[in-house]
C-alpha cells in the first residue's frame, strides 16, 4: 500500500516536472489526442460565433479567429461551418494538432486556415492587433502548477492575446470551477480526485484578477446549462465497465490514482450488474442538466478602464 503511494506520487512530480517541456502541467495531450473526439463535445459553439459577432462588430465572414490551445479543432471545425472567413490555429501537443489537421483538411484546401502550428504559448509569435477573435477554450488550467494562485502563465498568455487582438476584438474564454466540475458522476465515487483536479481551475474571482492584470475587461460571463462536455454515449462497454476509450479522452484521470481508477471500475462494475447503473447516474450526475462549460468573455479596455 505504502510503496503503491510513492510509486503514485512519483507519477504527480514526474509528470508536473515534464510538464514543464509539455502541452500542460498536469495532462498527456499525446495520450488523449486518439480518443478526444469520441466523447468531447464543443459546447457553446453557437454562442461563440454569436458574441463574437456582437462585440467585435464584424460579420462572421470578416472574423479572423486565433485558436489558441485549440487541441483536434473542434471548435475550429464548427467555427468555420458557421461561416467565419479564417482561422488560425496553434496547440503545445503535436498529436492533437495532428488531428485538427486531418480535420480540417478541406479548409487547409481552401485557404480559410491561415496558420496551423505546433506552438507552446505564451509568448505568441503574431504581430500585434491581427485577430478579430481568440478563442482559449478549456485551456488556462492547463499552463500551471496546482497551487500556484498567481496564475502567472495563465496571466502572460491573456497578456499576449490582449496584445495581438484588433480594436474591438474579443477573448472567449471557456473553464469549469469545483461547483460545476464536481456535478461529475465521478466525482461522487472520488471526491478526492475532483479536489485534486480543481486545484488547477482559477476561480471566478481569480478569473477577475487575471483580466485586471492582462488590461482586459470581461464584457460577458454564463454557464451553458444542458450541456456537458463529455458524451456519455458508449462510456459504459457491453461487460460494464467505462471503456478505456472514455477514460483516455478525459484528461482529467491523468490525476487519478490505480486506486481510484479501480474504485471507480468497481463501482460501475456493481451497479451495470444489479441493472441500476442508469438510474444511478441520472441522479449522480448533472452536467448535462446543470451544465459545466462557464465562459468569459473580454475586450482589451480603453484609457477609462472601459471596453473598447
Ligand atoms: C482540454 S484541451 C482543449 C482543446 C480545445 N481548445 C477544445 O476546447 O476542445 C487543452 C489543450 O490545450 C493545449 N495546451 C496546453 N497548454 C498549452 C500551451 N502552453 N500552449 C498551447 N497549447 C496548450 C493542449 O495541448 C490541449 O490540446
Amino acid at each position: 500500500m505504502l510503496y503503491r503511494k510513492m510509486i503514485w506520487t512519483l507519477r504527480i512530480i514526474n509528470s508536473i516536472k515534464s510538464g514543464v517541456c509539455r502541452a500542460s502541467t498536469w495532462a498527456d495531450f499525446s495520450k488523449v489526442s486518439d480518443d478526444y473526439d469520441k466523447f468531447r463535445i464543443p459546447v457553446g459553439r453557437d454562442f461563440i460565433a454569436g458574441m463574437s459577432q456582437l462585440y467585435t462588430g464584424k460579420r462572421l465572414q470578416d472574423l479572423h479567429i486565433l485558436d489558441i490551445g485549440c487541441g483536434t479543432g473542434q471548435y475550429a471545425k464548427e467555427m468555420l461551418d458557421l461561416g467565419v472567413g479564417r482561422i488560425s490555429l496553434i496547440d503545445a501537443s503535436p498529436d492533437m494538432l495532428n488531428a485538427a489537421k486531418y480535420k480540417l483538411a478541406n479548409e487547409i484546401e481552401q485557404g480559410r486556415v491561415q496558420c496551423l502550428e505546433t506552438i507552446k504559448a505564451p509568448p505568441l509569435p503574431f504581430n500585434s492587433d491581427c485577430f478579430d477573435v481568440i478563442l482559449l477554450t478549456a485551456v488556462l488550467p492547463h499552463l500551471d502548477c496546482a497551487g500556484d494562485k498567481t496564475y502567472q502563465n495563465a496571466v502572460k498568455m491573456l497578456e499576449e492575446a490582449n496584445r495581438v487582438l484588433t480594436k474591438n476584438g474579443t477573448i472567449v474564454i471557456t473553464t469549469s470551477f469545483f461547483s460545476t466540475f464536481s456535478r461529475y458522476w465521478f466525482c461522487k465515487v472520488c471526491p478526492e480526485l475532483c479536489q485534486r483536479l480543481c486545484e488547477y481551475f482559477p476561480s471566478a474571482s481569480d478569473f477577475e484578477i487575471m483580466f485586471t492584470r492582462a488590461n482586459l475587461k470581461c464584457v460577458q460571463k454564463f454557464t451553458v446549462i444542458g450541456a456537458g462536455f463529455m458524451s456519455y454515449e458508449g462510456m459504459v462497454n457491453s461487460e460494464g465497465y467505462v471503456d478505456q476509450a472514455w477514460i483516455n479522452s478525459a484528461c482529467c484521470f491523468d490525476l487519478a490514482t490505480e486506486e481510484e481508477l479501480t474504485a471507480i471500475q468497481d463501482k460501475v462494475h456493481t451497479l451495470y450488474q444489479n441493472g441500476k447503473w442508469k438510474e444511478w447516474l441520472a441522479e449522480n450526475d448533472s452536467t448535462n442538466e446543470l451544465g459545466i462549460a462557464t465562459f468569459f468573455v473580454c475586450q482589451r479596455k480603453d484609457n477609462e478602464g472601459q471596453a473598447q
